[in-house]
């Protein structure tokens, strides 16, 4: 018997269409267009907005799902190894890896849903098949950390456990938005880095799954080392290393940098300072600050060290932020940069991992000036900035310095 070709049901766009198998009356979308990884394919917003979901809603938030409009995109079909992710964010269909013209396409429904109406067993056939799929809520951290999954997600997920300090979900939180504090700490990075003699070995303290810190030192620095306390945090670096398709996307950051250095943002510019940062990068290491080697077993010392915002985020009194600097300090050369970011005023906790604290130490700039005196540093050479945050912020400031160890004990 002659096979039927597939009959369109709805064609949604010029890129976008919905099949129906003649045979089995499976329904699918499939593209029109050859579409590349991290390009948008279709908009969609809310026909309607509900508190439960059901089994043609998306959720996008912890408490909102939605009906879809387009309509026909909830009928594109589960995988788990999909080539297409709804972007709550920013309200886009967007593509995953390399979409063909007439491929399926396909979203992994747990990306965006905590706990489906209706769970089905998947026979995807994939090598990464989850089996059955209820909802992100039955994800091993494992198959979490495979899949690109919604913000609201990754915050259900961290609190279900709170000792996990989820990398996607740290980035989708505070670097998603250049709000204009970002302006003012690039502006401090970019003159600090000026300071920086070619060659310089960087090391970065507590930086989690960040890199935003890392542009302004990638070009005055030979080799830049990333260290932090949690083990998996670095899956997200991992990723944007190896160029993996939804990696997190720092271009914005990149650009705001070249801004502040008086380079022309051209994309030609940002992908290089991200091929050179890439080039810079040399070891992923674990450390603890609290610590006085926080790198032990590993003596290794450093002509620039950074701790933003992590001192904050590992001690519990002033007393124990003022060791835990020092442990940091302890990893400079003779000569060498520090470079500390600190909230101050902090009002919210966070834990990260399992060092049991819990509380943040109460800090005020003063007490940062105060305790860089007690340091091996050369006062003469310290810049230091306050900005105050605005009232709604859980911190009544940040603090930003910069100043070198002294070159010879007097
Ligand atoms: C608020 S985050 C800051 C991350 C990044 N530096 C930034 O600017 O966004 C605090 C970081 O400090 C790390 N941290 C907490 N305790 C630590 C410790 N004892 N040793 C090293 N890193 C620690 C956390 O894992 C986390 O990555």
């Amino acid at each position: 018997m002659a096979q039927q070709p597939p009959s369109t049901e709805s064609p949604l766009s010029t890129k976008l269409e919905v099949r129906v198998d003649p045979v089995n009356g499976y329904r699918a979308a499939h593209s029109l267009v050859n579409v590349a990884i991290d390009d948008p394919m279709h908009p969609f917003r809310a026909a309607q907005t509900q508190t439960q979901p059901d089994r043609m809603s998306i959720q996008i938030s912890a408490t909102e799902h939605i009906q879809l409009e387009p309509e026909a995109l909830s009928l594109i079909n589960h995988s788990c190894q999909p080539n297409a992710f709804f972007d709550t964010t920013r309200q886009q269909l967007l593509c995953l890896r390399t979409i063909l013209i007439g491929d399926e396409i396909t979203i992994f429904y747990p990306a965006t849903e905590w706990q489906m109406a209706v769970g089905f067993d998947c026979n995807c056939g994939t090598t990464d098949c989850c089996g059955y799929i209820g909802g992100a809520i039955d994800l091993s951290p494992s198959q979490r950390q495979q899949q690109r999954l919604a913000p609201h997600i990754l915050q259900l997920a961290a609190k279900q456990n709170p000792t996990q300090f989820e990398a996607r979900a740290y980035l989708e939180e505070y670097f998603l938005e250049l709000n204009t504090e970002y302006q003012a700490l690039y502006a401090f990075w970019v003159a600090a880095a000026q300071r920086i003699p070619p060659g310089a070995q960087a090391l970065e303290l507590g930086v989690g799954p960040t890199l935003y810190s890392s542009f302004p030192l990638a070009t005055a620095c030979a080799t830049i080392d990333l260290a932090d306390y949690v083990p998996h945090i670095f899956s997200e670096t991992q990723k944007w290393l190896r160029r993996e398709q939804g990696s997190f996307d720092w271009k914005q950051h990149v650009q705001l940098v070249l801004q502040t250095e008086g380079v022309a943002p051209s994309a030609a510019n940002i992908a290089g300072r991200e091929e050179q940062l890439r080039q810079r990068i040399r070891d992923l290491l674990p450390c603890n600050i609290r610590q006085a080697n926080p790198l032990s077993p590993l003596q290794r010392q450093y002509d620039v060290v950074t701790m933003h915002y992590c001192s904050e985020a590992a001690a519990e009194s002033r007393q124990e932020w003022s060791e835990v600097v020092r442990n940091g300090a302890n990893l400079l050369k003779p000569g060498g940069l520090f470079l500390l970011s600190v909230c101050t005023g902090l009002q919210r906790f966070r834990q990260y991992a399992d060092q049991q604290l819990s509380r943040a130490p109460d800090l005020q700039p003063e007490d940062i000036h105060h305790h860089l005196h007690t340091l091996d540093m050369d006062m003469e050479t310290l810049e230091r900035q306050t900005l105050p945050a605005p009232p709604s912020y859980p911190y009544t400031a940040t603090v930003l310095v910069a100043v070198n160890k002294r070159r010879h004990n007097t």
